[in-house]
Order: structure tokens, then sequence, then C-alpha cells
């Protein structure tokens, strides 16, 4: 899950490429790199580690040009090192290419490439497809374009690339398949990105490449776009929605406290215009010419990975609960290759934050092949899983950065309240008076996590304590299985510390062998549904001396001498707890890293979205 971005204008290219890696670096930063055309020739400077480290490295070197490529690497062929950093080149050094994605076939590409003479210098998959390139530009005798389209053509395999030529100094080659590729277009410059952040500074007119397409960019003429298979296309200009500020830190220390900070209104803009209290129903416009399709269904099927398959086990309990359909959750990894039964009767709703991760992209072709109506529940506008699903909903969460999922999370949670509850309505299946009361409990969300907000301190000083644990449970039951499972992951993926989420009657039947005094255990125990169980498991963990960190509703005074430490939530409907019980979970996990000098927003081995499988 690499970031590339490439430039040609009258600006100078550096600046612009350096600012936009630090602006994909949440894709991967493992190695970085960048090269420059300039006097017919191709200048190339390549890092191990950051961006920082290529910034520091090129300072007092000679960047000049205004054509250029840059990439920042999360490594999948050959470990993090220079020689296997990107920009690669050609044997004859006049072809460069940056990538992100796989290159399947890149083993068999290779040893006919060595046959053929060509000596490799990384253990990349990218490299195959440069000497390819160069192999077919020499022997077909065609321009760089061409050699990419048909070099593309022999590839299995998810790719972004862009390609430079020194025989071309005023144009890029960018072609994708599988993984993000955005054009931007200004008014005598273009820019191409993984994503749109390091663009929206400059326009926000964009073209979302699509599957198998090349887009040929010349200085000072109109962008070209044809496929792999050598039809012209007409490119589709969008405006960006995104603006500047929401890419930026804001004052906050970290990306990830500033998402955790933006739920009151991440939460309330994922509801605005859908959610309509005082008037007594849901409008969903996105799904709206699929509800009866969604209403006659005999099963829906999530697919999702890491805190997106999260939220849809919440969203399990929550549409069973409210519409009595029945609902199964997927791994998408594990749904794409399991050969599922899949009925052309049933909906497939797939969710996901960035819309680019390959497995649940994969999941979603596997679906509609069997005649499935396919939805999605998406965050990034114009990504993939939104344009590849049949309709959906954005969760309209803004842009999110931090590569652990927080905003993103409850504002999937809220579409998938407002699902359920629209599919209520319409069906009758929940009392009239339960529907409107949860209308409401719903629109008082936003407050409740604001008052949550306030407990900062509090829950630092709480994380303070456990810094140093080595392992750690999280326990809920019901709704809040979920909200322990991604408590979890939390803590995992950016404190580095072993935690793991059960339902918490799950204790009994092996994992409370792990409980001894070092053992710090989350309960996610509201004053609702099985809340009297809760308390049991609680009891049960202290008597194996485990130390007790409680989720409570507020006032709990129960909880509060049963606990060690406990954080108080105020009340609000079982089904919504997630919601808010959340919250303090995303902060214990955010503090223990930061006093564990963790990178908190570029946790190691990690990166925002999964693009190859
Ligand atoms: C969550 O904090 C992680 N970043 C990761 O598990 C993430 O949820 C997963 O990769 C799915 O991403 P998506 O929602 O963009 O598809």
């Amino acid at each position: 899950m690499c970031g590339i971005v490439a430039y040609v204008g009258p600006r100078e290219a550096y600046p612009i490429l350096i600012k936009g890696l630090y602006r994909l670096e949440y894709r991967g930063y493992d190695s970085a790199g960048i090269c420059l055309v300039r006097k017919n020739d191709l200048k190339i400077y390549k890092c191990k580690g950051k961006v920082s480290e290529l910034e520091t490295h090129l300072s007092g070197k000679d960047v000049s040009g205004t054509i250029g490529m840059a990439h920042t690497r999360w490594a999948t062929h050959g470990e993090p090192s220079v020689i296997n950093a990107h920009p690669h080149s050609s044997q004859n050094k006049s072809l460069s290419i940056i990538h992100n994605g796989i290159i399947e076939n890149y083993a068999v590409l290779r040893s006919e490439l060595k046959n053929r003479g060509y000596h490799f210098t990384s253990e990349t998959d990218t490299e195959v497809l440069i000497h390819l390139i160069e192999d077919i530009q020499t022997n077909e005798k065609v321009p760089v374009e061409e050699a990419v389209r048909i070099a593309l053509n022999q590839v299995i395999g998810a790719y972004a690339i862009v390609v430079l030529s020194k025989g071309c100094p005023d144009k890029i080659i960018a072609a994708r398949k599988g993984s993000p590729l955005v054009v931007g277009i200004g008014k005598d410059e273009f820019f191409v990105a993984s994503d749109a952040t390091p663009i929206i500074e400059y326009t926000d007119n964009v073209v979302f490449m699509n599957d198998e397409e090349i887009a040929i960019i010349e200085r000072d003429k109109p962008l070209k776009i044809k496929t792999i298979t050598n039809q012209d296309k007409t490119p589709y200009v969008q405006k960006l929605e995104i603006n500047l500020g929401e890419i930026e830190k804001g004052g906050f220390d970290h990306f990830m406290l500033k998402e955790i900070f933006e739920q009151p209104r991440s939460i309330r803009d994922s509801m605005r215009g859908r959610l309509h209290a005082d008037l007594g129903f849901v409008t969903l416009g996105g799904i709206h010419d699929y509800e009866q399709k969604i209403l006659n269904a005999d099963r829906i099927i999530m697919t999702a990975c890491g805190t997106s398959w999260h939220a849809a086990l919440v969203g399990e309990y929550l549409i069973e609960d409210l519409v009595r359909i029945p609902v199964e959750v997927e791994y998408s990894s594990e749904f794409r290759y399991r050969n599922p039964v899949i009925h052309e009767n049933d909906i497939v709703i797939a969710i996901s934050q960035s819309g680019e991760t390959a497995d649940t992209l994969a999941a979603i072709e596997l679906a509609k092949s069997k005649g499935a109506t396919v939805l999605g529940i998406c965050n990034v506008v114009g990504s993939s899983i939104a344009r590849a699903t049949h309709a959906g909903v954005y969760t309209h969460a803004g842009p999110e950065i931090g590569v652990a999922s927080t905003k993103a999370f409850t504002a999937q949670v809220s579409v998938l309240v407002l699902f359920g509850l629209l599919l209520a309505q319409k069906k009758g299946t929940i009392p009239q008076s339960q529907f409107y009361r949860l209308l409401h409990e719903l629109n008082a969300i936003p407050s409740k996590v604001e008052t949550i907000l306030k407990l900062n301190d509090q829950i630092r000083n709480i994380a303070r304590i456990y810094k140093d644990v080595k392992n750690s449970l999280y326990l809920g039951r019901g709704y809040n299985f979920p909200v322990a499972l991604e408590g979890a992951l939390k803590l995992k993926e950016i404190s580095y510390i072993h935690a793991e989420g059960y339902p918490a009657a799950e204790m009994k039947h092996g994992p409370i062998a792990l409980i001894d005094e070092s053992m710090p255990v989350f309960f996610i125990a509201p004053k609702r549904g099985t809340y009297e169980k809760m308390i049991t498991n609680i009891e049960e963990v202290k008597a194996r001396k485990g130390k007790i960190i409680a989720i409570i509703t507020r006032g709990d005074e129960t909880l509060k001498k049963m606990a060690d430490h406990y954080i108080e939530i105020p009340d609000t409907d079982e089904m919504l707890v997630p919601l808010l019980a959340t919250i303090p979970l995303q902060l214990i996990s955010y503090h223990i890293a930061v006093m564990r000098n963790c990178n908190v927003d570029q946790p190691r081995n990690l990166a925002k979205s999964v693009t190859v499988e």
C-alpha cells in the first residue's frame, strides 16, 4: 500500500512531490524515492525509511525540474532497503517506474527477462515491469505509452504505476488496476496521486481512474485516457469535496487524536440529511432504489476487514434485532476464497473506510458474479469500492489520516443504525414508540460523545497505570462484543501490546487461564442488556486477581466499587452503546501508545489502506 505522486507543469516539481509524499505517508513508510526529468536525463534519489530521511538526504542536492514522480513504500516483495526502494530503472536507464500493488506473475516474467539478458538489482516485483516495458519498446519500436500498454496486458495482479522516460521530458504515463489513482487537472499543470490529499491544495478538478486505464499526460496538452485494450476514453472530471483544513492536524499532536475529537461532528455529519428525529423518519438516498430489494432479501451478508469488520458485527446485531432479516458477517479475505453460497436474492454489504481494500473489492466482484445485489458503506468519495458497488452510503466522516481507524468506525456504526431503522420502519418490525425513541436517542449521541471526550485527562491517568503491561483482555456481551474486539485492535495496532477481545462468557472456556494480577481486563459493562451477567464475569476475573477497568453507565455505584478503574459514559439504548463505549477505548490506546513513544499515526508494519491481498 504505497503512495505515489507525480507532477508536470510550470512549477518546480520537487516541493510538490515531497509535500505529496508527506500527505501519502500513512499509506506506507518503509522507504522513499524520487525521479526528476531534466535535460534528457532521469535523476533518481532513494532512501530507506521515512520521507523525512529522503528530504534530509536531498538537502543541498540539485532537485530542479518541472516534471517528476515520487514514491513512499510499504514493502511486499523485498525488505525495506535503498535497493528495493522505488523508483526502479530500466536496464538502459532511459525509463523509470514507481508502483503501488503486486505483480503476481513477476517470477515467471523475471525468468523470461533474465533469459533475454536482463539483470535485476532488486528483489521487487516492480523492477520486472520496467524491464518488460524496455524490452517491448526496444523490440517493437513503439512509443513509451504503447510499450506500457502492451506490457500491462502481460501482467497479472494489482498496479498503480507512473512511468517517466528520458526521451519524453514532457510526458507522464500512469495506469491502474486494483490500486487507486487520481489525476488532478490544473490550469496548465497535471498532478497524479494515489488519492486526492496531495492534489487538493492545487486543484479540485480530478479524474478518478478506472481499472485497466492508462493516462497519457503531456505538458500543455489535454489529458488522454485509454484502456489497456487500446480503447480511447473521455476523462470524467469530478469536483473534490474535501478541503485542505481537513487533512491538517489542526493543533492536535496526532491525526488519531484529532480524529477521535472530531467524532461529535463526524457522527453528526454521517446522519445529516438522513436522520429526521422530529419528523419521525430516516432516509438514505444512496440506496433508495434498492429498498424494496433489501426488504425482500432472504439474507444480508456483510463483508469487510479489520475495524470495518467490527462495525459489520455491530450491524449484524442491529439488523437482526430491528429488521429480523438474517445477517452473516464475513472477513473479505476468507469470503473471496472459501467458495461461499451466494444467492441472487442476497444483499451483500461491503464496508470500507478507504474504499480501496483489495480483499473487500474482490469479495464484491465475487458477489456480483453470483448475481447478488452489492451495496457499499464507504468513507472515501469516488473510491474503487464506491464505484464497484450497485449503490451505497457514504459515511461522511471526512478524511481519516491516522492509520488506526476511529471516527470512520463510529460513522460506519451510525450509518448501520440508520440503515436498520429505515428498514424497520418500512417493514414495521418494531413498535412506532421504540422507533421514535431510537431516533431521538441517536440524535443525542454526538453531544454524549462530547461529554465523554471531556474525560480525556482522567483516561490519560488510567492509561499511565497500564502503559507497561505485556498483555490485556477486552470483554463485552451482545452489542459490546464487537466493541471489545475493536478496543483490543486499537491497543494492538498502535501500542504493540498483545490484546484480545472476547465475548465475556467465553472466558470460562479457556482465556480465563490467562488471568493473574498482571492482566488488565477492560470490561464494556453498561447498565443495559445482560448487565447482571457481566457482573458475574467481573466477579470471576476479580477472583483471579485480574485488574478490572470498566466502561460503565454514569452513576453505576455497584461497578464503581468492583472495578480497579472505571470510566463513566452517559446512558443510552443498548443498540447505541457501541457509539459511546468505543471512545474511551480509543483514548486509552492512544495515550498508552504516546507514553510508549510509538508512532501513533504511522504504526510499524501497518498502512492505512490495504490495496494488496
Ligand atoms: C484499523 O484501525 C486498521 N487501519 C485496519 O484494520 C482497517 O480497518 C482495515 O484495513 C480495513 O480498512 P478499510 O475500512 O479501509 O477497508
